[in-house]
């Protein structure tokens, strides 16, 4: 494991909506590297990159054209590098994005698969014998290339599936997990990997890390074997990179597949989806951190504690404010529940992300789809740095942006927040030093929950030497006391013990030691 997770705390870049520095309308390699002194003074000492690569942007980037070769609208590959080495100077580690589950329909590897004469890339992707054989249950497409057989999709229409073999086999067409174009597919995919660790950087998230092998087990152990002799790899070769998983089951992930984390993602109805957007558009919302939404902490704990029970030995799970597939949790909560919530974020167990701008409570814009983003789009947005031409994102021409600024008269931006000792920017920054500061609430310390109860509030934890109590609601809330610890480290609102109670005023956060 590597040492720095213990004390990581995440910012995810969407590098097409963060900063431009060219005027192209788009953000750039040279964007982030302006602004790592803004990500580091917020208490952030590790990014993640969405996929910065060549790639003709169907699915904004996830659909990649060339793994070793940045996408010219950011910059070069020697860009990147610079951006990796002035982050390390700042105390800054770098995770790009890694997407071993499919290429795009243009990746080199796909152009050769698709020939009709046998070739080093025809056990690449997954192809049936002939065209008119469809993959039952499984999208796919045939009729487009002289080879004869349809090859099956992972995702979108331009994202084949690379070929990382069947467990259950039924059809002659299917490999075997251990047939050589399968075991080729996993060694170019680690190659790739050790191309940009050479290069300087710090990991990688994965991008459907389950995805691998069809017709796995329910364990999906013939998928956690390939990330299990990934990770051999990479404790040999690189000690220090790191590997966070888009599984959402750390089970899987963690103890099977050897991730170092994994993310605890927004699927309807699973725990962290309570806390912060149990809503269907038009529907009730009935979010814990909702001062009006009758939340209820156990529906979250339920789902949460096995899953941390289970790993905590060998892993992380990976909780974020947000992310690009996400929406933004401002388009429900208000700045002050955004407060309560990014406070239990950053202090429950294992690795926190925020996504750029949920620290300045960027809303979720309605906007027209872009590369394959349709309903996540309006969680991509240019991040609003202050309210200059295009709130400071980019120089270029209002029609010529990547997507469209936040043009409310009363939108959030960083030049506002920053000195502003009341703002949500200030309380993340307050509530990431304090995560810094006590070994305790960081990644691995001990996690016990005090006081929950169905729903009702207060909801208490321990993590070793601190308690921490949040009350989402508008009323003031009690809980009984059997501990000593009183003195406030960290408050949001008021909290005071009287006569065995813990009494936390409407809409407030403590911590006491
Ligand atoms: C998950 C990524 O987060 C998402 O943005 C992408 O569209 C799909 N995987 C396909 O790669």
């Amino acid at each position: 494991m590597p040492g720095w997770l213990k004390n990581a705390v995440f910012y995810e870049i969407y590098p097409q909506s963060f900063n431009d520095t060219n005027g192209d309308g788009i953000g750039d390699f040279e964007g982030i590297i302006e602004k790592l002194d803004y990500i580091r003074d917020l208490g952030a000492n590790a990014l993640w990159i969405n996929p910065c690569f060549d790639s003709p942007f169907m699915d904004a980037g996830y659909d990649v054209r060339d793994y070793k070769k940045t996408a010219a609208r950011y910059g070069t590959n020697d860009d990147l590098i610079r951006l990796f080495e002035t982050a390390h100077q700042k105390g800054i580690r770098v995770l790009l994005d890694l997407v071993p589950g499919h290429t795009s329909d243009q990746h080199e590897w796909f152009l050769e698969s698709k020939k009709d004469e046998v070739n080093e890339y025809s056990g690449r992707y997954i192809w049936t014998s002939h065209a008119f054989e469809g993959i039952a249950g499984r999208p796919y497409i045939s009729g487009m290339s002289d080879r004869a057989g349809a090859y099956m999709l992972n995702f979108f229409a331009s994202q084949p599936a690379l070929n990382y073999g069947w467990l259950n086999r039924t059809e002659k067409w299917m490999s075997a997990v251990d047939s050589p174009e399968a075991i080729a597919t996993r060694e170019a995919m680690k190659d790739v990997m050790r191309f940009w660790l050479d290069a300087g950087c710090d990991g990688f998230r994965v991008d459907m890390a389950d995805s691998l092998v069809k017709n796995d087990d329910e364990n999906k152990s013939a998928t956690a074997a390939i990330w299990a002799n990934v990770r051999d790899m990479l404790d040999k070769e690189y000690p220090e990179a790191a590997l966070v998983s888009e599984w959402s089951n750390p089970y899987q992930a963690i103890n099977g597949g050897k991730f170092h984390m994994d993310f605890y993602l927004d699927h309807w109805n699973n725990g962290y989806n309570t806390l912060l957007r149990d809503y269907e558009t038009g529907g009730e919302d009935n979010s814990f951190f909702r001062s009006e939404g009758h939340g209820d902490i156990m529906r979250f704990l339920n789902d949460y504690l096995p899953k941390y029970n289970a790993t905590k030995d060998n892993g992380y799970i990976a909780m974020f404010t947000c992310n690009h597939d996400t929406p933004r949790p401002a388009r429900t909560l208000s700045a002050q529940e955004l407060k309560l919530a990014y406070a239990f974020i950053l202090t429950m167990p294992g690795v926190p992300f925020i996504y750029y701008g949920d620290e300045i409570g960027m809303r979720y814009l309605d906007v027209k789809t872009k590369e394959g983003g349709y309903q996540r789009t309006g969680s991509r947005t240019p991040m609003q740095w202050d309210h200059t031409r295009n709130m400071g994102f980019s120089a270029a021409e209002e029609n010529s942006l990547y997507l469209p600024v936040d043009h409310s008269s009363d939108a959030p931006a960083v030049s506002d927040q920053i000195n502003d000792p009341d703002s949500l920017y200030t309380l993340t920054k307050n509530i990431t030093a304090i995560r810094h500061a006590y070994p305790d609430l960081q990644a691995d310390g001990p996690f016990e929950v005090v006081y929950a109860e169905k729903e009702q509030l207060p909801f208490v934890y321990r993590r070793g030497s601190l308690v921490l109590a949040v009350n989402p609601s508008l009323e003031e809330k009690k809980a009984p006391v059997t501990f000593r610890e009183n003195e406030p480290v960290f408050t949001v609102g008021k909290a005071e013990i009287r006569d065995g109670q813990l009494i936390l005023s409407p809409q407030s956060f403590v911590i006491l030691k």
